[in-house]
């Protein structure tokens, strides 16, 4: 698939990795829609930074976690842009959450954001790509959804559920729309992290090193103009956590 002209819709993409991936699509003449749910002045400053590209672009707020903000949302796209290509499900929440003190609240906050999100966006954007003969869904894991580390059980777990969703839909939607994740390890450490605990993470990493941003932009560039011979598989772009 090229890009050229394409509708793409990146959630959570006010900051951050969205926002790095929004904009790589726009520079490849995508057309642009992100969500955001709190973010609302970084997503003005996204919004402008995506028309300074010269693309049409769109911001809308959304809860994820709740089915009739992904109706309104994936509603929006088509009102604006009549159809929709691709999907990148990147918006989560990364909540540390200790065994100890772990609560029901815990548990739902992230499978709610992070696996029911992503859910429900494929299931009312398909039906928007169906409509216009496919497209493609990109979901963001994350390596740890293989290798739980100690602390985000939810979060561990809700990325796990990520991997089965990807193959899942895979199935469900083949062969009009192909459905592949992303796997990163350490990319860009939340902004609470210090120093001396983002050296020791890169200790820990084969590659002696934090990945880029422009790693996991890429990936999603492959996925989408790369190849349209994958679907249900996930590609870990994680400097080698995952045989550490
Ligand atoms: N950063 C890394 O190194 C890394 C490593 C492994 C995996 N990943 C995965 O890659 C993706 C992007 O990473 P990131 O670090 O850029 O993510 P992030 O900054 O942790 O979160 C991205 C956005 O998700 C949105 N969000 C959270 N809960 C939401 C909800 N219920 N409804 C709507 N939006 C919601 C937030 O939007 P607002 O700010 O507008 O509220 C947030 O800005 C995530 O799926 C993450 O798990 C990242």
């Amino acid at each position: 698939m090229t890009l050229d002209g394409r509708v793409v819709l990146v959630t959570g993409g006010a900051r951050r990795l969205g926002r790095a991936i929004a904009l790589a699509l726009a520079e490849r003449r995508a057309r642009v829609a992100f969500s955001y749910r709190t973010s609302a002045r970084e997503a003005r400053q996204t919004l402008a930074a995506l028309e300074r590209l010269g693309a049409e672009a769109l911001a809308i707020r959304a809860d994820l976690s709740r089915a009739d903000e992904v109706r309104r949302l994936i509603e929006r796209v088509r009102r604006r842009f009549g159809r929709l290509d691709v999907l990148i499900n990147s918006a989560a929440t990364f909540d540390r959450t200790p065994f100890g003190a772990l609560t029901e609240r815990d548990w739902d906050r992230a499978l709610d954001a992070n696996l029911k999100g992503p859910f429900l966006c494929a299931l009312y954007a398909s039906r928007l790509m169906r409509a216009r003969g496919g497209g493609k869904i990109i979901n963001l894991a994350d390596w740890a959804a293989v290798r739980p580390y100690r602390d985000y059980l939810p979060y561990c777990v809700s990325k796990a559920g990520v991997l089965g969703l990807t193959r899942a839909l895979a199935k469900e939607l083949a062969p009009g729309i192909q459905v592949t994740a992303i796997a990163p390890g350490p990319i860009l450490p939340p902004g609470r992290m210090s120093q001396a605990a983002r050296e020791r993470i890169a200790r820990r990493v084969p590659l002696g090193r934090w990945g880029d941003p422009q790693d996991i932009v890429n990936t999603v560039l492959f996925l989408i103009e790369g190849t349209d011979f994958m679907t249900g598989s996930t590609i870990f772009v994680d400097g080698g956590q995952l045989i550490a």
